[in-house]
């Protein structure tokens, strides 16, 4: 089971994300522009590319989801002007070269959700050198958070779970980003810009973000909140920001600290973070009252890599293929631009017995591999 369609009705449920894409399609896109819709879900933002004149839109998304994007392309009368691509992003190849670029990827807090991977590979494949893009830049904010759900987070691990020890897990658990809601009586500071991406020049590089924090109230400090304010276009923001007027619906992320910290109205808190995007990793940093209390967590020590697998990855390890590994190499080989997709099917139930005890095993299969790989 996924979440599927139902994470689309949410999306488009949020009048103020809708408002705020609404007004900076309108501003960004001029009539007769070649508009690309990135990561483009049920292409909601085509839509409106299309509403502002856009003469044709690349609608680009690697899930199910596009076929229902196609039929509202169809329902809105936009169809004659919306071309919908399957496949990811950095696998397509267009006919023309866009105008504009737009997508809503911006995640919780800028990086986790691919945003910057997405927008250095379209600018430099799929957009005119002086086009424009949306978002334009992203603010990336911090604050202090006071948070009972962190910290039950993290206290769970301490417990036990059918009378056994689960605290092997609170290290972990400590070293884990958590996306979760945040509401304004959960900070204990305002929220500070750490670090501005410019969409349109950025790289999947590595970038720090760093912020000095005031508490404007006691409390226990369980994490660092993230959260972004983005500049679509000209005078138009978008933000996640706890308590904002114009909050959207969207959750924010939560950096713990382990084990709260008692912080006093008028402390100083230092953040800063190292951030890989590309491999979703963040290094965050806590200074209370400059250096008394300091700790450093990462997401490197929060990752679920069994060892079995960080074994594989040592450069004096030498795979072998395994039987399902063999058995998807059948199925690419002969993905050959010449045989049916049945003809595979019965290779590779005929190769692999040992893996397919049925035919319609094999197909599944198949059907795997090549909804994957093939084109
Ligand atoms: C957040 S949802 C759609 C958002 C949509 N633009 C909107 O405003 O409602 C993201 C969609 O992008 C797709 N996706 C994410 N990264 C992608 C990529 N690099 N290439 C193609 N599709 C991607 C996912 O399958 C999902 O359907």
């Amino acid at each position: 089971m996924s979440r599927g369609l139902d994470e689309h009705r949410h999306l488009l449920s949020d009048r103020a994300r809708l408002a705020a894409l609404q007004r900076a399609v309108l501003t960004v896109v001029r009539p007769g522009d070649v508009v690309v819709d990135l990561a483009s879900g049920t292409g909601i933002l085509g839509l409106m590319a299309c509403r502002a004149g856009a003469s044709r839109v690349y609608s680009i998304d690697d899930g199910g989801i596009i076929d229902v994007a196609r039929a509202l392309a169809r329902a809105n009368g936009c169809a004659d002007r919306m071309t919908f691509v399957m496949g990811h992003s950095a696998d397509v190849e267009l006919p023309e070269r866009a105008d504009v670029l737009v997508a809503d990827q911006i995640g919780y807090f800028c990086f986790e959700a691919g945003l910057l991977e997405l927008y250095s590979d379209a600018r430099r494949r799929l957009l005119n050198p002086c086009g424009r893009m949306m978002p334009e830049r992203v603010h990336l904010m911090v604050g202090l958070v006071e948070s009972e759900d962190v910290r039950d987070r993290i206290a769970f691990w301490s417990g036990q779970a059918a009378g056994f020890d689960l605290s092997p897990g609170t290290e972990i658990a400590a070293n884990t980003a958590y996306p979760l809601t945040l509401s304004d009586s959960d900070l204990l500071s305002d929220g500070v810009n750490g670090a501005v991406i410019d969409v349109r020049s950025a790289g999947t590089a590595a970038f720090s973000v760093k912020a000095d924090l005031t508490a404007f109230r006691s409390g226990a400090l369980d994490a660092i909140g993230g959260w972004f304010v983005a500049e679509l276009a000209a005078g138009v923001t978008m933000t996640n920001a706890p308590g904002a007027p114009d909050q959207i619906t969207r959750q924010h992320l939560a950096l713990p600290l382990g084990s709260p910290m008692t912080v006093r109205k008028g402390d100083p808190v230092t953040v800063s973070m190292q951030i890989r995007p590309a491999e979703r990793l963040v290094r965050w940093t806590v200074d209370v009252r400059n250096g008394e209390h300091r700790l450093v967590r990462s997401t490197m020590n929060g990752m679920l890599l069994p060892r079995e697998f960080l074994a594989r990855t040592r450069p004096r390890f030498v795979p072998r293929l395994t039987e399902r590994g063999k058995a998807r190499q059948t199925v690419l080989d002969l993905c050959d631009g010449v045989r049916a997709v049945a003809e595979i099917e019965r290779a590779a139930y005929e190769r692999h017995p040992d893996l397919f005890a049925s035919l319609d095993l094999a197909q599944t299969f198949v059907a795997e591999v090549v909804a994957r790989d093939g084109a």
